[in-house]
């Protein structure tokens, strides 16, 4: 069944995302980049059948969303216009890992994805990260990135692949040495889209910006003496009894970017002066009963959107063919 629904997905995304799924034996030289990014990730976290070639590790919660007035401003999106109801959300955190065993403590920055289900039956995607900013410019760096990493154990000789890496791009090194505390809560954590959009909206004004999620609780963070009292799995735990007490809420704002502002390359952070559009709340609101369950059978693309909304940064593209082909692996190996 499971499979059944897999390759529904699969096959529906391939046709609006053209991309190549070779064969995994395949010589590296004839794989599609999405390939050649998957086989980086394994490279550096190993394969895990079953699951996610990045992120593996989540936990999957409910809600709703509901757009706010100035939405429309930007957007014709239709989960982004005034309507009766709120549209139901699915939710997945994760940690910043490709290893499923990481522990909660662990300093890469959080993932957040979320689904939206609108009344038609469509759904459009939002898959964003705790962090301002991208260690490279575009999908071939990250390949080469994540390969340095792979090359550079502790028995690799001096200078590492990494170290020479980390030598050309400051972007990269800025990224490996920004701290990143561990949160209170996937809750009190702000997530940015990071990749720019172009939004359109019904008078067929263009706009381009970056999402921003800004916790409702606030940005909070734990002590490095908390951080040593915390379990493996404290995230996942906190999250699910935090729901219990009420909901968890997110704001979701569009950031929009200026006259030269640099919208192909993630590794620009725009300034915060930016002006902040609000587009509406996310209300979380009770985890799913069974989280392991529901995650195998979910695929959040950064690139499933809607009328009104259009990849500007091309790495969104790059990123969804390489999602799809972790789905396509993660569905093969159940
Ligand atoms: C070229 C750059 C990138 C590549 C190749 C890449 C690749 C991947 C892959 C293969 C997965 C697993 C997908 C699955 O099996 O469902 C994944 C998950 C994820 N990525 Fe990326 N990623 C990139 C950039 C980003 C950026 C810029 C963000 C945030 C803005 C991000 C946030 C996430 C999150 C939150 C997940 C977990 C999604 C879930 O819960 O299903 N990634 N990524």
């Amino acid at each position: 069944m499971w499979k059944d629904l897999a390759a529904v997905v699969v096959l529906t995304i391939a046709i609006t995302h053209p991309v190549q799924l070779a064969a995994e034996d395949a010589p590296a030289s004839q794989k599609s980049l999405a390939e050649q990014l998957v086989d980086a990730f394994n490279a550096v976290f190993g394969v895990h059948p079953g699951l996610r070639a990045n992120h593996p590790k989540g936990v999957v919660l409910e809600g709703t969303f509901t757009p706010s007035s100035s939405a429309p401003s930007l957007t014709k999106a239709a989960h982004l216009q005034k309507r009766k109801a709120p549209i139901p959300v699915t939710v997945r955190f994760s940690a910043g890992s490709g290893l499923p065993t990481v522990p909660d403590t662990n300093d890469m920055p959080r993932g957040m994805a979320v689904k939206f289900a609108l009344p038609d039956g469509t759904k459009t995607d939002l898959v964003v990260l705790s962090f301002n900013g991208f260690p490279v410019a575009n999908a071939e760096e990250f390949r080469d990135f994540l390969l340095a990493v792979a090359a550079s154990g502790p028995d690799a000789p001096k200078p590492t692949e990494l170290e020479n890496f980390l030598g050309g791009h400051p972007a990269a090194r800025a990224f490996v040495e920004t701290p990143k505390p561990p949160p209170v809560s996937y809750g009190t954590l702000p997530y940015f889209g990071i990749n720019a959009f172009k939004f359109t909206n019904a008078k067929g004004s263009v706009t381009h910006a970056r999402y921003q999620l800004q916790p409702v609780a606030g940005a909070k963070y734990l002590s490095k003496e908390q951080v040593a009292t915390m379990g493996p799995e404290y995230l996942t735990e906190e999250i699910r009894e935090r729901v219990r007490r009420g909901p968890v809420k997110f704001k979701l704002l569009a950031q929009v970017a200026e006259q030269g502002d640099t919208i192909d390359n993630p590794t620009i952070v725009w300034p915060d002066t930016r002006k902040k559009i609000e587009l509406g709340t996310i209300t979380i609101t009770k985890a799913v009963a069974d989280s392991e369950a529901a995650e195998k059978k979910l695929l959040f693309v950064p690139g499933a959107l809607v009328p009104g909304i259009e990849p500007a940064d091309p790495m969104i593209a790059a990123r969804s063919a390489a999602y799809i082909v972790s789905l396509s692996r993660r569905a093969q190996s159940q």
